[in-house]
């Protein structure tokens, strides 16, 4: 969707943080912005500060983890700008610490709203996407965390990994039709998400809080994120930093399949060398 004036973005967790600079980028790009938050006193500022910019915005209550929320809001969005040309997952929450640290109940929240949150927000909105050729697109906020693993991160890597795998799944699914999907992977932004954050058992972490007070601003995140997505790229990283970690991954990866090439057990046997492994996953792309 290279060009963005006159359309209609519907955002959620834009009250604040990294949902709230993808709402004024958007909106300085002339985009129609709905905003969806669940923090209402939030919302009324943001929106302001958005009208305050001279960008057409609205704010609805909307919890990502109702699907009676989100159909609400979805259409709130359709009686204010009548359609929705970019759908952006962005509201997530942190719930911090290892394994058998966290309480279960932790881990649920984390899921519904990162995961499962995404998930009801794209079952919802592509049936509007899809309602006009007028081009459309769904930006989902993941994190670099969703590219490696992190010891004291167990909950919030496996849900933002998940969003990757789905927007991946996703992004195949809806390319003949042409509607773009772009994951957005940052490393810390300097955003109120340690505050709301849920803990094992230190009820409160100062190095995660001070990490993210010193990380970049959401001003420059979402900035990069509307110009990648307008060229329609996948995968968007926002900080240089983190790349040694990500292709540390993906070395270990290519490490494990020297290891099968170097199998006497693998490649001396014939039914691995009959089955076409690459075929089989390219056919089920489509
Ligand atoms: N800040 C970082 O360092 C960082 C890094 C990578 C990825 N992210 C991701 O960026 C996204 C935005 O986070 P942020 O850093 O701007 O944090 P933030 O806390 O400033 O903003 C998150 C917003 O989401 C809203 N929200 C929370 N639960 C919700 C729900 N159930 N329904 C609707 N809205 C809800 C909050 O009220 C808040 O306004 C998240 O998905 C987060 O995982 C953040």
């Amino acid at each position: 969707m290279k060009e963005l004036s006159g359309k209609v973005a519907f955002i959620t967790g834009a009250a604040s943080g990294i949902g709230l600079a993808l709402s004024k980028a958007s909106g300085a790009a002339g985009m129609k912005i709905m905003m969806a938050d669940i923090d209402e006193a939030g919302l009324d500022r943001a929106v302001a500060e958005l009208l305050a910019e001279d960008v057409d915005a609205c704010a609805v209550y909307c919890d990502v983890s109702s699907e009676e929320s989100m159909r609400v809001a979805a259409d709130a969005t359709l009686a204010a700008f009548g359609k929705v040309h970019l759908l952006v997952n962005n509201a997530g929450v942190l719930a911090k610490g290892g394994i058998g640290d966290l309480s279960l109940e932790r881990w649920q929240w984390a899921l519904d709203v990162n995961v499962m949150g995404v998930v009801r927000g794209v079952e919802i909105f592509l049936p509007l996407l899809q309602g006009h050729d007028e081009g459309s697109h769904i930006l989902n906020t993941a994190s670099v965390a969703g590219c490696v693993g992190l010891a004291s991160m167990a909950a919030y890597c496996t849900t933002k990994h998940a969003l990757v795998g789905y927007s991946e799944a996703l992004y195949y699914q809806l390319l003949e039709e042409g509607i773009g999907v772009s994951v957005l992977c940052p490393g810390f932004v300097a955003t109120d998400i340690a505050q709301t954050a849920r803990y094992g058992a230190d009820e409160f972490d100062s190095d995660l809080q001070a990490a993210v007070s010193a990380g970049m601003s959401p001003a420059v995140v979402a900035q990069h994120a509307v110009d990648q997505l307008r060229k329609g790229a996948f995968f968007i990283f926002t900080h240089p930093g983190t790349r040694g970690e990500v292709l540390e991954r993906f070395d270990s990866l290519a490490g494990a399949f020297d290891a099968t090439d170097a199998s006497e057990v693998i490649q001396g046997d014939p039914d691995s060398q009959r089955v076409a492994d690459r075929e089989t996953t390219e056919n089920l792309h489509s």
